[in-house]
């Protein structure tokens, strides 16, 4: 594994962190996702992504990734692990259950922290903005569980740039600087390109890109309809199948004829095409097999890309 620098900080991260959304919770086999989160620590990955609301079940993902660490981390590797945890969207009835309020993030936490049976976490985001709490008030929440002792770093999710400028100054002014921003991005979402990337690296903010393959849409895994037990194929599953198009399809195919020319699979020219951007920290990807986790680590055998492969790429994602 090969770690990175997170912004200014002080943290490497490696290029490839764990993120289990999908995969992790109640509806799903413990023991498959206890042997991916085995093996991710095994090659390397030191970061494990979570958030209040993962599972489904909600909480179940945490509740999960706690009894994994009881029962094959034991407790001196909690120094080799970043653990992250969220909160932002809805996890509980009445008016202090989602968003961004001081009283709401300082709950879920501890909640979190109970689930995973943790005494912190290392970094705790603000999962989205909220457009009706006072910037100052989700920051300073933030400073104050950093100083609770409760999280070591805090990090931003989902904000604009705008937003993720003035949520950064507020967060220096309180001396806790912002570590990290992680946003939806891949070749198929490129928002972050307009703008975000640019005040990132100003401020020295990592940057962790969530859903690098697109839910599954930027591998070879729909190539051949919609396998059973696949993503779009769950109910629960936050990729529709009506998100694969024809047009979606065909994208997919030549891209993938690309990456069979890198000697890739499609899956890992989707990652080191991220990568290939020095404000890129690190890729947040999902794995619902040891088989997938294994193949999107093995993308860090070819980073490279030569000017052609670039444009041959750019033609079909504006194509
Ligand atoms: N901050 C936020 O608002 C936010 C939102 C969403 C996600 N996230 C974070 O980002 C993490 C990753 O999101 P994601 O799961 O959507 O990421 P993703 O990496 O884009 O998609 C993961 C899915 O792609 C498929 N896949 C992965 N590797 C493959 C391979 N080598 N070959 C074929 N298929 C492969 C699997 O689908 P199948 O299950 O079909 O096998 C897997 O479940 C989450 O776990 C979470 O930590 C954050």
């Amino acid at each position: 594994m090969k770690y990175n620098r997170c912004g200014k900080s002080g943290l490497l991260l490696p290029v490839v962190s764990l993120g289990l959304w999908h995969n992790f919770g109640s509806v799903d086999v413990f023991d498959n996702g206890r042997a991916i989160v085995r093996r991710a620590f095994d090659r390397g990955i030191t970061h494990f992504d979570l958030a209040n609301n993962y599972g489904p079940e909600p909480g179940s993902a945490e509740e999960n990734f706690g009894k994994i660490l009881k029962k094959d981390f034991p407790g001196y590797l909690r120094d080799e692990l970043i653990i992250s945890s969220k909160a932002g969207y809805l996890m509980w009835h009445g008016p202090y259950g989602e968003w961004g309020s001081r009283k709401y993030l300082v709950a879920s936490l501890n909640q979190s922290l109970q689930r995973m049976g943790l005494d912190y976490v290392d970094i705790f985001y603000s999962h989205r903005p909220d457009p009706h709490t006072p910037l100052e008030e989700t920051m300073g929440a933030l400073d104050t569980i950093v100083r609770q002792g409760k999280a070591l770093y805090v990090g931003l999710s989902n904000y604009k740039p705008e937003e993720a400028k003035r949520a950064i100054e507020i967060l220096n002014s309180l001396g806790t600087p912002c570590l990290i921003h992680q946003p939806k991005y891949s070749m198929f979402e490129r928002w972050v390109e307009d703008g975000l990337l640019d005040v990132l690296e100003q401020y020295g903010v990592g940057c962790i890109p969530f859903s690098p393959l697109a839910q599954g849409l930027l591998t070879d895994r729909y190539l051949k309809g919609i396998p059973e037990g696949s993503r779009a194929s769950k109910v629960h599953g936050f990729l529709k199948a009506s998100q694969i198009t024809e047009e979606t399809l065909d994208k997919i195919t030549r891209l993938n004829e690309i990456a069979k020319q890198r000697g890739q699979s499609l899956a890992q020219m989707a990652l080191t095409w991220l990568l290939k951007d020095k404000r890129i920290t690190t890729v947040l990807i999902g794995a619902s097999s040891v088989e997938q986790l294994d193949n999107n680590i093995d993308a860090m055998n070819n980073l490279d890309y030569t000017q052609d492969e670039l444009s041959a790429i750019e033609a079909v994602l504006r194509g």
